[in-house]
């Protein structure tokens, strides 16, 4: 994982680690994950790549199982991005009535157990009105929950969104020595959800694809091979784990 050695401190396994091998400082306020790899994980057992995107669904519900063992208050999973229209029909029609039925199967039990359900994204034309309305339904019914709160990104592109701000300070009539980056800010989606402190994307890619590309700035970046639907809560401790070790100076001097 990442571009460190392998851990050789004679820690356990990961397969075995558990939230007690966690430090419990510093715990990161906000986790963000690019689910990747789903299409590969289906290829290598000779499935259509849409069995890969139903295998993530354990990935998901167990990370953040991880996540609220480790108290992370929030975490962001990046579901659809603006350019995964690019795909063939099917998939995406899959895509689309995949994540609308999750939503359905899953929202009690996401509810029962405390998390805040929101959705970043552009809730364009594309978009079919039943999945707006499951997206809908999920937030209201969990908005009042406090203990962790799950941001999918559906339909999200980073730039679309620093496009949507750029519109509303001009439609803000916002003069040109009144744009800073607080006025940026806070007219993202959330301008109330921290800058993620870790990104962990999985399968090996190395890159953003289009996430979060203003809340990125400063934010640690994880990268393991596991594919998504391979994923679990050790794999976000490990990533914890490594988060840890780093330095994060922001442009300063470590004392
Ligand atoms: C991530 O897995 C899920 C989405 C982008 C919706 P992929 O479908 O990108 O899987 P790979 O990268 O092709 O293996
Ligand atoms: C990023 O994965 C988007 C999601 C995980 C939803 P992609 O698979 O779309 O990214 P690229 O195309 O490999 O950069
Ligand atoms: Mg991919």
């Amino acid at each position: 994982m990442g571009f460190e050695p392998a851990d050789v401190s004679g820690g356990p396994r990961r397969d075995v680690l558990t939230a007690t091998d966690v430090a419990p400082d510093p715990i990161p306020v906000h986790v963000a994950c690019v689910m990747d790899g789903n299409g590969r994980w289906a290829a290598r057992r000779g499935l259509p790549r849409t069995e890969g995107h139903a295998a993530g669904e354990a990935a998901l519900l167990d990370a953040v199982e991880g996540a609220l063992d480790l108290r992370i208050p929030w975490i962001t999973m990046y579901a659809f991005s603006t350019e995964n229209w690019r795909r063939p029909a099917d998939e995406v029609r899959y895509l689309m009535g995949f994540n609308e039925s999750l939503l359905v199967r899953r929202r009690d039990e996401l509810h029962e157990k405390g998390v805040r359900i929101r959705f970043a994204g552009r809730r364009d034309w594309r978009v079919p009105r039943r999945v707006l309305r499951r997206m809908d339904e999920s937030t209201a019914l969990t908005k009042h929950n406090r203990r962790c709160t799950l941001t999918m990104a559906f339909n999200y592109g980073g730039r679309a969104e620093i496009v949507d701000a750029v519109r509303k300070l001009v439609a803000d009539g916002i003069p040109p020595n009144k744009i800073n980056e607080k006025a940026i800010r806070s007219r993202l989606y959330f301008p109330d959800q921290p800058d993620p402190d870790l990104v962990v994307r999985t399968s090996g890619e190395h890159r953003i694809s289009n996430f979060l590309l203003w809340q990125l700035a400063y934010s640690e970046l994880v990268f393991d091979d596991v594919l998504w639907p391979d994923f679990r809560r050790t794999h976000l401790f490990e990533a914890v784990r490594h988060y840890q070790r780093r330095q994060r100076r922001y442009g300063g001097v470590t004392q």
